[in-house]
């Protein structure tokens, strides 16, 4: 696909995003937008998330295909790489905190670099994509954290600490939170690298920037409401608590059109996010190459799925055609 149809198509599904709610409350269908919405997008959320998890824990895994890159455990004088090359549940274990929560296995990301003057092929390490993927995934998660404000009462401590932290510089009035900013830059660094490399953009399909213009989307409405043009912060809470506690309520007067906007978005995410890429949140713990101790010389791995298969055996073909074989001369293993 062209990248031209790739980013009209992206930018066609947004103006949706962002016109629907906003005709939703021209119309006057504010129930629709802050209240069903909301709830069927959780139900799509939590009902994709346990059919993906069933779907991938009923997959046979009939072979240990672990990904390895360092020494396999074998002779006991031998040291084995406990990370690169797991044996045990322990060693897997570790493996699998690191790579989720430090994304491992992307730091020893590498860029070819081909020299045009020389038959030449060099590879050079590259860590801009998990700087990238690390900040936005860890800003991701404090905004999600710092939200929780709007959703409880009271107010968890955890949340209230992370607030601190985040605003920590103490920038502007309200103050600057710097996971929000943080998450928009590197929204955008993840687009225009996927923009701008000429390869990756040749690979891209338009379900691969679709995440990163809905999170531009969402960051971006964020950020205006805060910084640019306030909004009913107490109306918001007053209108989530409705929600959490199965209570909604309308408010008398419409919040401003940024946050239905931003809403909207959420509820897209949430209701997308299942039946997309972005499930490798659950996906990972299901990943047989990450998530199998490298023990087949040690253990022998029996496929649970193979059939059971009446099997004739030698001995018991000899015994069956014995009188036949004689007959015919044929050499026989056990003569009675
Ligand atoms: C995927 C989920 C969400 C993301 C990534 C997100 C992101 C953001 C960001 C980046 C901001 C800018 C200020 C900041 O850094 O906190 C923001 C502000 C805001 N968000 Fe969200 N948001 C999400 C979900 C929600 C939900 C579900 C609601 C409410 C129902 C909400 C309501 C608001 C409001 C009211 C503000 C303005 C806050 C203020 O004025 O202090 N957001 N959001």
């Amino acid at each position: 696909m062209s990248f031209k149809f790739n980013i009209l198509t992206n930018i066609f599904f947004i103006l949706i995003i962002i016109l629907f709610p906003l005709f939703s409350v021209i119309l006057n269908l504010n129930y629709f937008i802050v209240v069903i919405i909301p709830y069927v997008s959780i139900i799509m959320f939590i009902c994709g998330i346990i059919y993906r998890t069933l779907s991938w824990g009923e997959s046979a895994v009939p072979f240990r295909i672990p990904s390895t890159c360092g020494q396999q455990k074998s002779l006991s004088w031998i040291k084995y790489n406990r990370l690169e090359s797991p044996f045990t549940k322990r060693d897997v274990f570790w493996r699998m905190f690191l790579e989720i929560l430090l994304f491992r296995s992307l730091f020893r990301n590498s860029r070819m670099h081909f020299y045009k003057d020389r038959p030449k092929v060099a590879y050079f390490s590259s860590k801009w994509l998990w700087l990238f993927a690390i900040a936005f995934h860890y800003s991701f998660l404090i905004v999600l954290i710092r939200h929780l404000r709007f959703f409880t009462v009271p107010v968890p401590s955890f949340t209230h600490f992370i607030e601190k932290v985040d605003g920590f510089f103490e920038v502007g009035m309200p103050v600057m939170y710097l996971s929000g900013v943080i998450l928009l830059v590197s929204v955008l660094m993840l687009l225009f690298r996927r923009i701008i490399i000429d390869r990756l953009r040749y690979i891209s399909l338009p379900a691969d920037y679709f995440p990163l213009f809905l999170i531009l989307t969402i960051a971006s409405t964020g950020i205006i409401m805060r910084y640019f043009y306030r909004i009913d912060v107490v109306s918001v809470k007053e209108l989530t608590m409705g929600l959490v506690t199965f209570n909604p309520i309308l408010l008398k007067e419409p919040i401003n059109i940024l946050f239905y906007i931003h809403l909207f978005s959420v509820c897209v995410l949430f209701a997308y996010l299942p039946y997309s890429k972005m499930v490798h949140l659950v996906g990972i713990l299901f990943s047989p190459t990450r998530n199998l101790p490298n023990n087949s010389r040690a253990i022998r791995h029996i496929n649970p799925w193979n059939p059971i298969v009446k099997v004739h055996t030698y001995e018991e073909y000899e015994e069956e055609f014995r009188d036949k074989m004689k007959k015919v001369g044929l050499p026989l293993e056990k003569e009675k």
